[in-house]
Order: C-alpha cells, then sequence, then structure tokens
C-alpha cells in the first residue's frame, strides 16, 4: 500500500490520505465583506469530490485591516461563521477533513486605511508603509486570532492553521529583517517570538483540536531567517501543543527564489527530524511517485499541493492510477471507473 494513501490521524482527527490541499486565496469576496459566495463552494466542495484527505481553506483574515486584498475571505465577525459552515458541510459531505488557514496580513495589507506590523518599515515601494503597532493594538490582534479559533470551531472545521508565513504579520515578528522593535516583542529570538507565543496560548485556549503552523523556513536574505534558526522555535512550539509545521518559505523580503521540484522538502526534513515534530512539505510536488518519496522516507507526514490541484481537482485519483492503488470514486462516478 503507497503511503499516501494510509489514513493519518493527529488529536483523533483521522485524514483518509495523506493529500492536504495547502491554502489559496481565491480573491472572490466581490462584496469586499469577507463572505463565502459560490465560487467558494464549488471550488472548495471539488476538490473533496477529488479525495483529497484535508482542504485547508485560504488565508482567512481575523481583522479586516489584515487581509492582503479586499477580496479575501474573513473571520472577524460572527456574520462570517454562516458561510464558512456552509463549506465544511459540502467538503464534509464528501468524506475530506476541513482545515481554516486564519491570518492577517500585516504590512502585506493592500486594503484601504491604515495597515500594521512590528515596525514602520515598507516591504517595497509598491506597499504602503505601516504604522508600528502599539502593545494595545498587539493585544487586539492576539485576541483577533482568538475569536477567530472560537468561530473557525462554530464553522465545524477540523483543523486550525496560523498563517506565520510569506512575510505576513506572524512572519514579520518572527524575521530580525521586518521587526526592529526594541520592546518585548523584538531583538532577541525569544522575544520575536513572543507575538506567536501569545497568539498560540490564546488559540489554544478556545482550541484544542489539530493546529498547525505555517512558516517560511527560508528568508533567502542576508541576516534573515534559516531553517537552522527555526529549530529553536519549532521546538518552543511543539512545548505549546503545535501539531504540525506546514514548511513553507521566503516572501518576508522581496528575494530571488530558484524554486524547483521538491525544493522547500529538505526544511521540512531537516525540522521534522532535528524537533521531532510533524511535518508537512510543499512547494511544486506534482506526481504521485514524488509524494510518495517525500513520506516513504520520513521527509514529511503528509504533502501539501497547491496549483496541481487548481489544475487538477482529481489529482488524488491520477496518483493512486500511479501508484497502483484503488480508490473509490463517489458512486455517482463509477461508470468512469468502471465501464
Ligand atoms: C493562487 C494561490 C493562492 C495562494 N494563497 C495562499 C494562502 O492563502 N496562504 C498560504 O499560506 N499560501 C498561499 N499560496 C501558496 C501555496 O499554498 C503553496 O505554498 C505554493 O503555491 C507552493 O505550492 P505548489 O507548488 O504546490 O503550488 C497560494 C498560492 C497560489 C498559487
Amino acid at each position: 500500500m503507497a503511503k499516501l494513501f494510509t489514513p493519518y490521524t493527529i488529536r483523533g482527527v483521522e485524514f483518509k490520505n495523506r493529500i492536504v490541499m495547502a491554502p489559496m486565496c481565491m480573491y472572490s469576496c466581490h462584496n469586499f465583506d469577507g463572505k463565502v459566495e459560490d465560487w467558494h463552494k464549488i471550488h472548495y466542495a471539488t476538490r473533496a469530490v477529488g479525495q483529497v484527505g484535508l482542504i485547508i481553506v485560504e488565508a482567512t483574515a481575523v481583522l479586516p485591516e489584515g487581509r492582503i486584498s479586499d477580496r479575501d475571505l474573513g473571520i472577524w465577525s460572527d456574520d462570517h461563521v454562516e458561510g464558512l459552515s456552509e463549506i465544511v458541510r459540502l467538503m464534509k459531505q464528501h468524506g475530506a477533513k476541513t482545515g481554516i488557514q486564519i491570518a492577517h496580513a500585516g504590512r502585506k495589507a493592500t486594503v484601504e486605511g491604515d495597515i500594521y506590523a512590528p515596525s514602520a518599515i515598507r516591504f517595497n515601494e509598491q506597499y504602503k508603509t505601516p504604522v508600528e503597532m502599539s502593545l494595545a493594538e498587539i493585544r487586539e490582534t492576539i485576541d483577533a486570532f482568538k475569536d477567530a479559533a472560537i468561530r473557525a470551531k462554530k464553522a465545524g472545521f477540523d483543523v486550525i492553521e496560523l498563517h506565520a508565513a510569506h512575510g505576513y504579520l506572524i512572519n514579520e515578528f518572527l524575521s530580525p529583517l521586518a521587526n526592529e522593535r526594541t520592546d518585548e516583542y523584538g531583538g532577541p529570538s525569544e522575544k520575536r517570538y513572543r507575538f506567536l507565543r501569545e497568539i498560540i496560548d490564546s488559540v489554544r485556549s478556545v482550541w484544542d483540536g489539530p493546529l498547525f503552523v505555517r512558516i517560511s523556513a527560508e528568508d533567502y536574505a542576508d541576516g534573515g531567517m534559516s531553517t537552522s534558526q527555526y529549530i529553536e522555535m519549532v521546538n518552543w512550539m511543539k512545548t505549546q501543543d503545535v501539531d504540525l509545521i506546514d514548511v513553507s518559505s521566503g516572501a518576508v523580503v522581496p528575494a530571488k527564489i530558484d524554486a524547483y521540484p521538491g525544493y522547500q522538502v529538505p526544511f521540512s526534513e531537516q525540522i521534522r527530524k532535528e524537533t521531532g515534530i510533524a511535518t508537512g512539505a510543499v512547494g511544486l510536488i506534482t506526481t504521485g511517485l514524488q509524494a510518495e518519496e517525500i513520506l516513504k522516507n520520513e521527509r514529511a507526514n503528509v504533502v501539501l499541493l497547491a496549483r496541481e490541484l487548481l489544475r487538477n481537482p482529481y489529482w488524488p485519483y491520477s496518483a493512486a492510477k500511479e501508484l497502483g492503488v484503488a480508490i473509490e470514486p463517489p458512486k455517482q462516478y463509477d461508470r468512469g471507473w468502471n465501464f
């Protein structure tokens, strides 16, 4: 049996296979209100029909000013729960487990008005200069992550992922390239970690389900974070009951990245081996054999696919065929397999 199609259980939640759909912004809230629309219902449910084991819904903003764009999904109000519950219901109907990535865009927000970050340094000329967050604003943002977790639970999600990667707010606190604070939230690694530490503690006080954190394990820039430096922070996350690290990289500062098949897998492997925490590998994973290599060589516990699942929502069927595994299609599609 291919490992890709063996179940994986975290905190009593069983994913039927190790295929995870990575969070991907759909920029499809046409009323700029963060609410689920028909597009989201069809898009996410289709990947569930496609037999993806765990589907992680796109970066969903914990505060309106924390949106990457004004078309992002939101979870900053109780009014968002109904639409999110609907996509959870549709995904579950087809046997997928459901996750949501809760996020704040920090200095990479492109919405109207002020934007916020640990320090008043803009990402590049195309972005606004952010307001340096006060201690009160930091507290409010931590509470917003907690409220988002309460709402995610109400909506019925199985997994919460904190977006601490790609140069968004949490990542900005973690990396010395974006955090020049001199108070208790900046300086040495322990202080740069404090914002994430407090978010994890707040979320964990209301959420006992599987908790993932997505990190950018490499900043690809002098003076930035490397995987080796992240080992210390991941060990802290482990003591705070984080279950899995979703290992991505880059985007905290503009940098050239040499992306090739599996380019981020070594970061996942290093974190898994050196901390013993479960990891997910992501980045240009496109074939069943490639996924199987990663899992069998214990370089990650699950694989996340993004763009390949945009091209082919039924990718799990192709991967199963490639690996010689029979997986059950939905009854309605039987004749596509047994003719
Ligand atoms: C359309 C699109 C939207 C994305 N949105 C998010 C997002 O909301 N959150 C996130 O962490 N990564 C996001 N990503 C990055 C993907 O999750 C993934 O890490 C990246 O595309 C590499 O995987 P791939 O080579 O399988 O596409 C996005 C990528 C794409 C293509």
